[in-house]
C-alpha cells in the first residue's frame, strides 16, 4: 500500500487517477521532493483542505501537486521560470482533453510549414549549445535540435489559450529532457556515450498523451477545483511573499508545509536549524 492510500485526507475519485506518479511525472527535477515524503508529511501534520500550504521554493511542484491531490489549497513560488511553468501546468486541471488533442493536430500541421534553417540561424538557445560545444560533444544532435525548434515555433504560432500554450510548452520541455536529449541525471547532468534513438515528434506526442490521460482521469474529481497559485519570483523578497499570501500575512507562523519539510530534513541530519540572520541569503542546506 502506498503513502497516498494511507492518507486520511485522500479525496481520490476512486479510479486511481490521483494516485502514484500521475501529474508528478509530467516534469520532475533531480532536487525535487519524492511525492511519498510529501504525503507522509501531510499525514504527520494532519494537513487538510482547511489549511493553506505555502512552498516558497516549489520547484517542479511535487508538494503543490500532492496537496492538490489531497484537496489542500496551496501557494508556490520559484525563481526558476521552467520550474514555475511546470508547477503551474501540473496544478491546472481544467484543460479539455479533446480540445488538447485537436490542438496537437494543429501544432503538428503547423510544424510542417516551419522553415527550420531560419530558426537555426536566429535561435539564441541553439547558438549557446553550438558555441559551448554541447552539440559537438553529443548532448543533443543538430537534427533533433532543429525539430525541437520547429515544434517550439509551431506551439507559438498555433492559436490557443495561454494555459493551453503553457501545457504544450511543458510537454516539449518534458519530452526534451526525459526522452529526446542525450543526457542522464545522476545527480549531475551527464552526456550519454551513445545517443538515444528517439524520434522527436513521437516523444513529444507520447508526453502529451501521458499528460492528457492524467487530466482526463482527474478533471471531474473534487481535487480539480482545489486552488494552487504559482508565482515566479525570489522568495527572499518580502514583496513577493506578501503578494502570494495576501498583504501582511504571517506566513511563517501559519500553515507552510515547506518549512516543516525543511525541519524534517534537519532532524534527519541531526543538526537543528539555526535562525538565519536577517537579510542573508538562504544556504544550500535549507533547500
Ligand atoms: C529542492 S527544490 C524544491 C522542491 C519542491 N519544494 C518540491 O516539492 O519538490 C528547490 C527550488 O528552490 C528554488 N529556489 C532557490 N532559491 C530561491 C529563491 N530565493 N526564491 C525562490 N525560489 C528559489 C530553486 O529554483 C528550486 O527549484
Amino acid at each position: 500500500m502506498n503513502a497516498s492510500a494511507n492518507s486520511e485526507n485522500n479525496v481520490s475519485d476512486g479510479h486511481g487517477a490521483l494516485e502514484g506518479e500521475s501529474f508528478h511525472q509530467w516534469y520532475q527535477i533531480i532536487i525535487g521532493f519524492d511525492w511519498k515524503l510529501v504525503q507522509h508529511i501531510i499525514d504527520c501534520f494532519k494537513i487538510g483542505p482547511n489549511h493553506l500550504v505555502l512552498d516558497p521554493f516549489c520547484g517542479a511542484g511535487t508538494t503543490l501537486v500532492q496537496c492538490k491531490k489531497q484537496g489542500i489549497p496551496s501557494v508556490g513560488i520559484d525563481a526558476n521560470p521552467v520550474c514555475t511553468l511546470a508547477s503551474q501546468v501540473k496544478t491546472f486541471w481544467h484543460l479539455n482533453p479533446d480540445q488538447l488533442k485537436a490542438l496537437l493536430d494543429e501544432v503538428l500541421d503547423e510544424m510542417v510549414t516551419i522553415e527550420c534553417d531560419d530558426l537555426v540561424a536566429s535561435d539564441l538557445a541553439l547558438a549557446y549549445l553550438q558555441e559551448s560545444g554541447m552539440i559537438e560533444r553529443g548532448w543533443l544532435s543538430l537534427h533533433k535540435a532543429k525539430k525541437i525548434l520547429a515544434l517550439n515555433a509551431a506551439i507559438k504560432h498555433t492559436e490557443m489559450k495561454p494555459a493551453e500554450r503553457k501545457f504544450f510548452r511543458l510537454a516539449l520541455v518534458s519530452a526534451v529532457v526525459d526522452r529526446i536529449a542525450d543526457i542522464k541525471f545522476g545527480p549531475e547532468v551527464y552526456c550519454l556515450k551513445s545517443p538515444k534513438r528517439t524520434h522527436v515528434i513521437h516523444s513529444f506526442v507520447d508526453a502529451i498523451d501521458m499528460m492528457i490521460a492524467d487530466l482526463a482521469g482527474a478533471r471531474q474529481s473534487e481535487s480539480s477545483r482545489v486552488k494552487s497559485d504559482v508565482h515566479l519570483g525570489d522568495s527572499r523578497e518580502a514583496g513577493v511573499l506578501k503578494k502570494a499570501v495576501g498583504g501582511g500575512a504571517d506566513f511563517i507562523g501559519e500553515h507552510e508545509l515547506a518549512f516543516k519539510q525543511a525541519g524534517c530534513l534537519w532532524d534527519h541530519r541531526q543538526s537543528p536549524p539555526q535562525p538565519r540572520p536577517k537579510g542573508k541569503h538562504l544556504s544550500r542546506t535549507t533547500l
